[in-house]
């Protein structure tokens, strides 16, 4: 049985990939995750302010040094605020995965703006990322920022990570485009080699007794799959780059579904932080197991089998299966 399959320009062994999450941020974290059968890992993010806090660090530092007395500068540096080089300490981390591993580790930039920071996506590759991945996770909070100028900022800051790189690049979406087909088109434009369906940005809540917003990381649960199976089944086909499940893979079947939807792999994170590393290979077993009993004999021979490629027109079957499940609701 062939469970390889494709992620960007990459051969995969397995659908399998551990996303981006605090169990790919420490070298043991990312041992445990290709020892359970990983196919590949997406390391955690390397934010866009965390490279310009240390950068202002940075200019401070030499402002400091260049003109001031030698007691200045050492009273500087007792304070001891060069401490948390977290951009450095992330490509020393990359250049170390990569050395213990022998699956693909793929770098992630968080990330907005065009500014300086997405030269770090270079430093990545340098550091032996095999690809990268870059989250451009932006709530529109201005009623004078048109959907047209975000879209722009979108693209503009992919084409900027892109100049900079050799790998290929995947972009984590986010589902809040008015077309999120128009929009992958125009980052595979750009000469992007896969996308992420979706990013699952953080969960917003109210603690009643403190009385203050929470901001908290979504543990997602199967339901989230939905939005996943839609968007991939829309997707497949129609974009020349591979498709990513990125939101709600929690077993073998939601693997299964995302795959025959027209995914060419799964990125899990939460199933992963609730069981452990070593759920990857439950999935897997479960995977091969529904494979054998019904007589698939390759992972990329289901890939985009339930998909809308089939289908004339795409978003007049989305309106009528729309209207039919309303209409035909029963409790
Ligand atoms: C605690 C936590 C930390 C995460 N950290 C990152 C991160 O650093 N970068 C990123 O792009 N996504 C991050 N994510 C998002 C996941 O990679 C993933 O896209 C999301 O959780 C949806 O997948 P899931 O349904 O398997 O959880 C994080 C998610 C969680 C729950």
């Amino acid at each position: 049985m062939n469970l390889g399959t494709d992620f960007l320009t990459l051969k995969l062994k397995n659908p399998i990939i551990a996303g981006a999450s605090p169990l790919s941020s420490t070298l043991d974290g990312i041992k445990r995750l290709e020892d359970a059968g990983a196919a590949a890992v997406i390391a955690h993010s390397l934010f866009e302010e965390q490279i310009n806090h240390e950068q202002r660090q940075i200019d401070h530092f030499i402002h400091i040094t260049a003109e001031s007395h030698a007691e200045a500068i050492s009273y500087f540096q007792a304070e001891n605020r060069f401490d948390n080089f977290s951009a450095e300490r992330y490509l020393r981390e990359i250049e170390e995965a990569k050395a213990a591993l022998s699956i693909p580790l793929i770098g992630s930039l968080n990330g907005v703006s065009a500014g300086g920071w997405v030269q770090y996506a270079k430093a990545i590759e340098a550091a032996g990322a095999d690809a990268l991945e870059l989250n451009i996770t932006y709530i529109p909070t201005s009623m004078h920022l048109s959907g047209a100028e975000v879209e722009q900022m979108y693209v503009q800051t992919v084409a900027s990570v892109r100049e900079y790189l050799n790998i290929p690049l995947n972009i984590k979406m986010n589902a809040y485009f008015s077309s999120p087909a128009h929009m992958a088109r125009r980052f595979v434009e750009l000469g992007i080699a896969g996308v992420t369906i979706f990013d699952n940005p953080t969960r917003v809540d109210i603690d009643l007794e403190l009385l203050t917003a929470l901001r908290m990381p979504n543990i997602t649960t199967s339901q989230s799959l939905s939005e996943t199976l839609r968007w991939c089944a829309i997707l497949y086909r129609q974009l020349p780059c591979t498709i990513c499940a990125g939101t709600g893979v929690h077993t073998h079947e939601d693997l299964l579904k995302a795959l025959m939807s027209g995914a060419n792999t799964a990125a899990l994170a939460s199933v992963l932080l609730r069981h452990g590393a070593e759920h990857i290979g439950v999935i897997l077993q479960g995977l091969e197991a529904w494979m054998e009993a019904h007589e698939y004999e390759s992972v990329r021979q289901m890939i985009g089998s339930i998909s809308l490629a089939h289908t004339d027109n795409p978003a007049a079957f989305e309106r009528n299966s729309y209207m039919y499940a309303l209409q035909h609701y029963r409790s």
